[in-house]
């Protein structure tokens, strides 16, 4: 077997089909064994849950091709525990923690020609989702489900790569205050499509979402956390129980302080004061945009401009930036239980 004949420093975040991928079914309260399937396509009931009610929780995660020719994906257990906290807000069976380990495991072993080499700037995202699938017409959960875990080669989340990008604050909500902004549900993205393909329109990269109750204050954006650098250097992020517990963000929270001594603020952020120019540097976190720094947010025609400007991500961003994906690719010591080698 041999590396696929990629031009890897190219790709963009599309889906590109890989060899294998992994599928348990969920019936008579248990989950099967699970198995390896070449077979891309679903085929369920029109009535399925899933397409009626849009019960659908999923994750992503990613694996890398370390400096020394490993391969290894990053702190998939939290994945895993986020996925039972969105499958449980849904009324899913949650699937567990070991199995979902161990399924990224062998999805990525199956598919090691798809993983991109190291210093290629690619590298291979697993997509692990589940959904309801026997038919459903009142409205209440499915009894039968599928886990699928997929994965599919990437490049930068966001066009152009590192250069930084102009965001918009949204006229739309993303999240209730005790609605499901804090789970990662197919249904938090399905609305968010309008507002993604208005900022599209209007020559914005995304939408930063403000807090539903009171829109004075930072949440998040489509689909990542929100980073910002004050004047003293520290990292400041916003808090909310309506946003997606960024497992890029609680790392780098980590890496902050404890590799490079920033001092980690993690508080309600509100538009005022990042328009009043509290902040030099701002960028987006996920595992999709790694992080990508964030130039400018318009907020309806005015623009809130970053001193770290529009050519490159900031100091301090790029320093968590180096040691998070030096950690990711093994040039850096990780912390204990981050790394999981395939
Ligand atoms: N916020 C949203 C809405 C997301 O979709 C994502 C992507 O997973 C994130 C934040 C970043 O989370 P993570 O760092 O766990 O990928
Ligand atoms: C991720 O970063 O894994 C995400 O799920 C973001 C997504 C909207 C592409």
């Amino acid at each position: 077997m041999a590396k696929k004949d990629i031009d890897w420093g190219n790709i963009g975040f599309g889906y590109i089909k890989t060899d294998k991928r992994y599928v348990s079914q969920y019936k008579d309260g248990e989950w099967d064994a699970g198995t390896l399937t070449e077979d891309d396509t679903v085929t369920f009931s029109e009535c399925a849950c899933v397409f009626q009610y849009a019960q659908t929780v999923f994750e992503g995660l990613k694996a890398y091709t370390t400096q020394d020719g490993r391969i290894v994906t990053f702190r998939p257990d939290m994945n895993a525990e986020r996925m039972m906290d969105s499958a449980k807000r849904l009324e899913m069976p949650p699937f567990p923690k070991d199995r979902f380990i161990d399924a990224v495991r062998q999805t990525v072993k199956a598919n090691e020609d798809w993983v991109p080499p190291y210093g290629s700037g690619a590298t291979l995202y697993i997509r692990p989702f589940l959904f309801g699938t026997n038919p459903v017409i009142g409205v209440k959960p499915a009894d039968e489900y599928q886990f699928r875990m997929f994965t599919t080669p990437v490049g930068p989340y966001f066009k152009g790569g590192a250069k930084p990008i102009t965001v918009r604050i949204s006229d739309y909500d993303r999240a209730a205050p005790n609605g499901t902004g804090d789970i990662k549900a197919g249904l938090n993205y399905a609305m968010s499509l309008y507002a993604i393909v208005d900022a599209h329109n209007a020559g914005f990269a995304e939408n930063i979402y403000l807090d539903a109750a009171t829109r004075t204050k930072i949440e998040e954006t489509g689909g990542a956390n929100i980073l910002f650098i004050d004047g003293d250097g520290n990292l400041v992020t916003p808090k909310s129980n309506s946003i997606l517990p960024s497992i890029t963000r609680r790392s780098l929270m980590i890496v902050a302080e404890k590799y490079l001594g920033i001092k980690v603020s993690h508080r309600e952020v509100t538009l005022k004061e990042v328009a009043e120019g509290s902040f030099k540097e701002c960028g987006l976190c996920g595992t999709a945009a790694v992080i990508s720094p964030v130039g400018c947010i318009n907020d309806h025609g005015k623009e809130i401009r970053f001193a770290s400007g529009m050519e490159k991500m900031g100091p301090t961003l790029q320093k968590l930036y180096d040691t998070l994906t030096g950690i990711q690719m093994g040039r850096i010591e990780a912390p204990e239980g981050w790394i999981y080698e395939i």
